[in-house]
């Protein structure tokens, strides 16, 4: 179900089985719940003082009525003291616990709260950034990310506050109709009939309203997701001046958000002035049935006054339930979507924090044999069809082919971003997946045909290579890849900021920071997917040396579009439509009249003049 792109609307629809939601709902709900489990004591201790202080709350009237009686020269509670003044600084004691305990109460809810929605979002980005590469290219990242983003925010929400609240909510509720039934049987049963029809339309109006706002966050999720496609390719945007495009793209999401949420508000709208209407005509026609109580000497003045304030907690704690359903619901909504990340199935990585060392070393020795690969979100198309080749120790391995022929996807697959559809690939003579996904991936470098930097400083762009490494170390890889001379040319040397994905920037210097990075981790299988933009001669010159300098002493596969950097390798393999076609030294290649690495280098050749 999680599979393929998420359609919003049809997805909300889809989730909502009539039949289960309850059942579902319940168990859903109680997964998010074993987060708090952590906390479990402080979460208790919370609920107890949230029963505390509603206890209170729920005595107070009983205060109010025996001020009353004491007035009227009555004593009602042998417990309390017989004079106003007695009952006044008992009333000042028990408030000021009230305050003791509210404050707690609060404190310790937003403590376990934030506590563990902190471990959720810690959970969730985990689960995402472990998810295999498959998931990434079947979803927007952007979508994926306001999406989780918009949806934890609910749930913290919903854990700090609308828990809480519906707690407190439903024991006044519960305790209000309580205290009244002991004032006046009559006057409960009359507000006993009355209430069961508005809970009956709450629940109806909330699986509505729960629907609605599922949809306006999906769209809003949606239009989110514009903004930031267009944030990060804004250079493509302006240099096709599609400012007016992506503005009406947008626009016209954010209408739709507006008016699914405008529906939205027209049924709570609804539903809040019906119950208004509802609850005020109830209040009002108790108070005149209560009164003709009292005429007839059936109920004390201030069993009335007691009463009214019953019906205030009462009448508030419904008044405020479907707003808190409402949220709720919401919270469910999200938690499902949270959940539905945090099932999928990640890649069998054991990391952890301190563990990320490597315990199966590899020495080099690199061999696919009959590989055939298909993107698992595209199985009709075989990008890669029985392809073999062997890589010794130390060789250096170029692959020509062109574009689209499949030359990053073997790089993918060295890396185990995917895994073949039949045949092997092998590292010393080991099946790859004998090997853990670790021990490959923290061996194996890639420098790839589009260098990502992250925003940060161009030090830690390089450390990325090796989080470990000190300063010196990370200075002399950047002298090595060519890189030191144009960093030290910043006045902020290597603290630097690259700005985001490294637009400060050329296409060579973040190259050259690519290849310091690679070199910094030091890999016993070199990856090269040369970028296809060409680089002027000097810096080209500057990115040959770096990358000499990289491939010594270990296996290199260089994918290649410039065949002039590849005359030296030991092996050159030409592929073309996921098909090994050729194979053989520059030399060897070159004599074939009919082939396509002559054909290819001609060209090149020819382009050059
Ligand atoms: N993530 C993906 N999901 C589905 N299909 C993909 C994916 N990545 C690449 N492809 C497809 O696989 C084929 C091979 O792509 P690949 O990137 O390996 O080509 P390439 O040889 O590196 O090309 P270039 O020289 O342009 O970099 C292409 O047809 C491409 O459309
Ligand atoms: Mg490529």
């Amino acid at each position: 179900m999680a599979r393929g792109r998420l359609n919003s609307s049809n997805k909300a629809e889809a989730e909502l089985p009539k039949a289960k939601l309850n059942k579902e709902t319940l168990r859903k709900v109680s997964r998010l719940m074993a987060y708090l489990k952590p906390y479990r004591g402080m979460f208790i201790a919370a609920l107890l003082f949230l029963f505390l202080s509603s206890l209170v709350g729920l005595a107070f009237p009983l205060l109010i009525k025996s001020l009353i009686d004491t007035a009227q020269g009555r004593h009602t509670f042998g417990l309390l003291p017989a004079t106003i003044g007695g009952i006044f600084l008992f009333s000042i004691a028990i408030l000021l616990g009230q305050a003791f305990v509210s404050f707690f109460r609060i404190l310790w809810f937003v403590n376990v709260a934030e506590r563990s929605l902190a471990d959720i979002r810690r959970d969730t980005y985990f689960k995402l950034i472990t998810l295999p590469m498959n998931f990434f290219s079947n979803r927007r990242v952007g979508e994926l990310n306001s999406r989780i983003s918009a949806d934890l925010s609910q749930i913290q929400d919903t854990l700090t506050t609308t828990i809480a609240e519906l707690i407190r909510q439903s024991l006044l509720f519960v305790g209000g109709l309580a205290l009244m039934a002991t004032i006046s049987v009559y006057l409960a049963g009359a507000m006993l009939i009355l209430v069961p029809p508005l809970i009956v339309v709450a629940i109806i109006f909330g699986r509505f309203i729960r629907k609605i706002s599922r949809q306006a966050q999906d769209k809003l999720a949606e239009s989110n997701t514009v903004i930031e496609e267009t944030l990060q390719g804004i250079a493509i945007v302006k240099a096709f001046v599609n400012e007016a495009y992506e503005a009406a793209r947008y626009g016209g999401n954010v209408r739709d958000v507006a008016n699914i949420a405008i529906k939205g508000a027209k049924y709570r709208g609804m539903f809040v002035s019906f119950i208004v209407l509802c609850l005020f005509g109830a209040m009002v026609a108790l108070v005149a049935y209560a009164c003709v109580l009292v005429s007839h000497h059936k109920l004390e003045v201030s069993g009335l006054v007691t009463f009214a304030f019953y019906a205030m907690y009462v009448g508030s704690a419904m008044g405020s339930f479907p707003d808190l359903y409402a949220n709720v619901q919401k919270a469910v909504g999200a938690s499902e979507r949270v959940l539905e990340i945090l099932d999928e199935k990640g890649e069998e990585i054991s990391i952890s924090e301190t563990n990320n060392a490597i315990n199966q070393r590899i020495g080099g020795a690199l061999t696919f044999s009959n590989v055939g690969f298909a993107y698992p979100s595209r199985p009709e198309i075989t990008v890669l069809d029985n392809v073999s080749f062997e890589a010794a120790t130390g060789q250096r391995v170029a692959i020509v082919g062109p574009s689209g022929s499949g030359k990053s996807t073997m790089a993918a697959l060295i890396l185990q971003f995917y895994h073949p559809q039949s045949g092997t690939i092998t590292f010393d003579g080991i099946p790859s997946n004998e090997y853990s996904l670790t021990d490959i991936r923290n061996q194996v470098a890639i420098v790839p045909q589009d260098v990502m930097l992250f925003g940060g400083s161009i030090l830690e762009n390089i450390a990325y290579g090796k989080l470990t490494a000190n300063k010196e170390d990370i200075i002399q890889a950047a002298q090595r890849a060519n890189a030191h001379e144009f960093v030290m040319s910043f006045p902020e040397g290597y603290d630097t900021i690259v700005g985001e994905r490294g637009v400060k920037l050329s296409g060579g210097q973040r190259q050259r920071i690519a290849i310091a990075r690679a070199l910094l981790k030091n890999p016993s299988i070199l990856i090269l997917d040369e970028a296809t933009s060409s680089l002027d001669s000097e810096s080209e010159r500057l990115v040959q040396e770096a990358l000499e300098e990289l491939m010594k002493n270990r296996t290199s596969i260089i994918i290649a579009h410039r065949l002039s950097t590849i005359r030296e390798a030991d092996k050159i393999i030409v592929l073309e439509k996921g098909r090994i076609i050729e194979s053989g030294s520059h030399d060897e290649l070159i004599t074939n009249e009919q082939g396509l690495y002559r054909y290819l280098s001609t060209l090149q050749f020819e382009g050059v003049n």
